[in-house]
């Protein structure tokens, strides 16, 4: 019998909030089911936005990705199906306390590779949705991943955090997992009116010697309105400019699945 293909692990992290991290792993999520692959989202962050946005209520979650890094349960068992053809992992605030319980114990920043490797043969790519700092979570997605995706929001005045992850990164790699490489920063909330948003954008692909992602995911109001529903953008408004957006940066990504 064939070798099953494993899925590809990628983390979608920055430690900067609110650069659409979340709705960057929604969406590429969403895109790479569209065009046929298995896709498991990991919501590696206690303020449970991703489960939100999926529409489950992190309330009603009775096992989770607190769980799971734990080893109170198998990671499988937590995996909920949900639409467009996509499965999660779901977190809640529980996971806020995870942090702690995870500091003291040996390989501390293997839980989260140690418990994906069991559903590995089951997806073609895993998307970890990290939360905004770079503590010993981020850590365990780093370790787990071969890929690593920045989201950065093009109005940023300051994007000096790029430069202290791509730090963690390069620590990361020598010690805890060479295989890992960025993938690119993928510059969001592009408004191309503006000077300030272009010459950010101008301005990224040399500074920090990683690849920038194309195109930059424009800035749009349907955003805010798709997790409402428990929906991503790209069923819930396909044409807008961002789905477009969203889906030809997931097409550029393909050849790495
Ligand atoms: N392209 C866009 N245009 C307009 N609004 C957007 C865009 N992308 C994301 N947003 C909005 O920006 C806010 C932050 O996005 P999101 O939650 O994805 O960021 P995040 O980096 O995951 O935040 P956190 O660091 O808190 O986890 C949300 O309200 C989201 O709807
Ligand atoms: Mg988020």
């Amino acid at each position: 019998m064939a070798r099953k293909k494993k899925a590809v692990v990628v983390s979608v992290a920055n430690q900067k909030g609110g650069v659409a991290k979340t709705t960057s792993t929604a969406s590429l999520g969403a895109a790479f089911a569209e065009g046929g692959k298995r896709v498991l989202l990991v919501d590696l962050d206690a303020q449970a936005s991703l489960t939100f946005s999926l529409g489950v209520d992190p309330d009603l979650v009775e096992t989770s990705i607190n769980e799971a890094l734990l080893g109170q349960c198998a990671l499988a068992d937590t995996i909920i199906g949900c639409d467009e053809g996509i499965d999660l992992v779901p977190s809640t605030i529980d996971l806020a306390g995870a942090e702690a319980q995870l500091l003291p114990r040996p390989g501390r920043e293997y839980a989260l590779q140690s418990a994906l490797d069991e559903v590995l043969g089951d997806y073609d790519v895993i998307l970890v949705d990290c939360s905004p700092s770079l503590g010993v979570l981020t850590l365990n997605a780093l370790t787990a991943s071969q890929g690593l995706i920045i989201p950065m929001s093009c109005e940023m005045l300051s994007h000096r955090g790029v430069g202290q992850l791509l730090d963690t990164v390069a620590d990361v790699r020598r010690l805890l997992n060479k295989k890992l490489t960025v993938w690119g920063i993928l510059p969001t909330m592009y408004d191309g009116r503006s000077s300030h948003a272009r010459e950010v954008l101008a301005d990224l692909g040399g500074r920090y010697g990683v690849p920038v992602l194309d195109p930059p995911i424009p800035r749009t109001v349907r955003f805010a309105e798709a997790p409402a529903i428990g929906r991503s953008i790209l069923s819930t408004s396909r044409r807008s400019k961002g789905a477009i957006a969203y889906r030809e940066v997931a097409t550029g990504l393909l050849p790495r699945l």
